[in-house]
């Protein structure tokens, strides 16, 4: 249990929260599920139980969602003015900065990334992303239109519009990164004054719960954002068919994603979706090799290649084809997979047990078919969920590795002649969520650009997010954009007001 856990330092903050209770927070307190039922969640490097977890399901999410409603018409926050919703939002980045390292090493145990990571990218970027947010509560405006109207000659009217919160908002995010996706969700909903249903992935529930306490300590009223633990099946999928929840939001699978929208039908409540990707990274013969190998190998092997952009299909002209697949199996051979908390580790194991058979599935079915491992191919060990960064060659479009989301570190390298050929290959998926372009020709890098069916195309880097640039996808990556001013059209709602004058 959690005492043999290692920590950075023996005593300290983190460890007292992941041996401390971990419960539901509906309207501003902390309950035990109505079920009294809980959930493990495991440390992905041993495969043991750290912490027991409050197990929400349909009643909880009953409760969660009409604290929220009242929250949204009638409570305190209804009343905030745009300045105090603002500050309220700076100030959990404040607190969230503040308990950096606590924060980035309860995500390490509970996902299984390198704390290192967690410190440097996880939790900055959650930072930024509310400061962000925090600067557009007061910026959300309607505009005052000139109208005509034909069959009222002679009446002058005025004209304008209103933006106004959606409602309440359930949201629905996965486990790769799991602070990172609740202040994506979080951050707008926030700004334009919602409020909000959060259902963290149960394989790594523990941050979200953190960040609820930090919610209270900035001084957010009771009900704005209720937390409520759980499975998808039951939790999830309460949330998302809840005829009194106004608009849901998911990142995970294209396959949950279907479901999703089905749910929501019942109420026709808005619907937006960040899923899955199978996303190609295209290396051209002019480019330093040296650093698109290296951007190569980080497009996929960044977070164990459990990024919904990860650079799967990596796109290599024939000249140097088998120099840059080289290359990146050599980077691939340099990683050091371990623990998250052990401070040499580059990389650490998959989430979860189901995580690693899919990921070996994918792998087994790949070789079986005739593809070629260059380097990695299996499992790394047999504790833990670690699978070996994996390169392979030989594939065809038809298999599965090059079709379908592996969501794990592994590859498929492919060749290919002429840039009309990259194009029709590169789109030639069900998917499009981002993409990657290594050239130095600048005209071929911007025509490449416009031709890719994707939501971000990264050009000479891959991999580069921030709060002000829109992310999501193309095709069935999703619906809608996460990020920039454009999420904010997801949360709100257009009212025109109109009126002789
Ligand atoms: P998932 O789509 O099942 O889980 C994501 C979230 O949806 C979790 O919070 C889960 O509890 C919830 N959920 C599951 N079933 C639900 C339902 N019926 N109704 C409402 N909510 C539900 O993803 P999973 O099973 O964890 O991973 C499977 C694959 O999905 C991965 O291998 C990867 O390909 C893809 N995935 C994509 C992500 C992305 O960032 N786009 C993130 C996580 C997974
Ligand atoms: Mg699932």
């Amino acid at each position: 249990m959690a005492t043999a856990l290692k920590f950075v330092a023996p005593e300290n903050k983190a460890k007292t929260f992941i041996e401390g209770k971990h419960q539901i927070l509906i309207n501003g307190k902390w309950v035990e599920a109505a079920s009294g039922k809980t959930f493990p969640s495991y440390d992905p490097a041993t495969g043991e139980v750290i912490a027991q977890v409050a197990e929400g399901d349909r009643e909880d999410i009953n409760r969660a969602v009409s604290a929220a409603r009242t929250a949204f018409e009638s409570g305190p926050w209804s009343r905030l003015t745009v300045s105090e919703r603002g500050r309220l939002i700076w100030k959990l980045a404040d607190l969230l900065e503040a308990n950096t390292e606590e924060f980035a090493e309860i995500e390490s145990l509970d996902n299984g990334k390198p704390l290192k990571v967690a410190r440097a990218a996880d939790i900055p970027l959650a930072v930024d992303m509310f400061r962000y947010m925090a600067g557009w509560a007061t910026k959300i405006e309607g505009s005052t239109i000139p109208i005509s109207v034909p069959y009222t000659p002679g009446t002058r009217y005025l004209a304008y519009t209103l933006r106004e919160p959606v409602g309440v908002v359930g949201q629905i995010i996965p486990w790769n990164f799991p602070l990172l996706m609740a202040a994506w969700k979080l951050g707008p909903a926030l700004a334009t004054g919602c409020t909000v249903v959060l259902k963290p992935a149960e394989q790594t529930p523990l941050t979200a719960l953190r960040l609820g306490e930090l919610m209270q300590e900035a001084g957010f009223p009771d009900g704005v954002v209720n937390i409520v633990p759980g499975y998808g099946e039951t939790a999830g999928a309460a949330l998302a068919a809840h005829p009194d929840v106004d608009k849901v939001a998911f990142t995970g699978s294209t396959e949950v994603g279907r479901l999703i929208v089905q749910a929501a039908a019942g109420n026709l409540k808005k619907v937006s979706l960040e899923l899955g990707g199978k996303s190609p990274n295209v290396v051209f013969s002019d480019v330093d090799l040296d650093s698109a190998v290296a951007g190569s190998a980080s497009a996929i092997f960044f977070n164990h290649g459990q990024c919904c952009c990860a650079g799967s299909r990596l796109f290599v002209e024939d000249k140097v084809f088998d120099k840059v697949v080289e290359g990146v199996a050599k980077k691939a051979e340099k990683i050091k997979l371990g623990s998250g908390m052990d401070s040499n580790t580059d990389m650490g194991p998959l989430v979860s047990e189901e995580q690693l058979n899919r990921v070996c599935g994918y792998l087994d079915s790949g070789l079986s078919e005739g593809a070629k491992a260059v380097t990695g191919g299996s499992r790394h060990g047999d504790k833990g969920y670690f699978v070996k960064p994996t390169v392979l060659v030989n594939t065809n479009d038809d298999m599965k590795v090059v079709r379908e989301e592996i969501f794990g570190p592994v590859v498929t390298a492919i060749p290919f002649r002429t840039s009309e050929e990259l194009v029709a290959k590169a789109n030639n998926t069900e998917y499009g969520l981002a993409a990657g372009i290594w050239t130095h020709d600048i005209q071929k890098a911007h025509r490449l650009a416009s031709q890719l069916r994707a939501g971000t195309v990264w050009i000479n880097c891959y991999n580069i997010f921030d709060a002000a640039l829109p992310f999501g996808g193309y095709k069935q990556s999703g619906w809608g954009r996460e990020m920039g001013r454009e999420v904010l059209e997801h949360y709100t709602e257009v009212k025109s007001v109109c009126t002789p004058a």
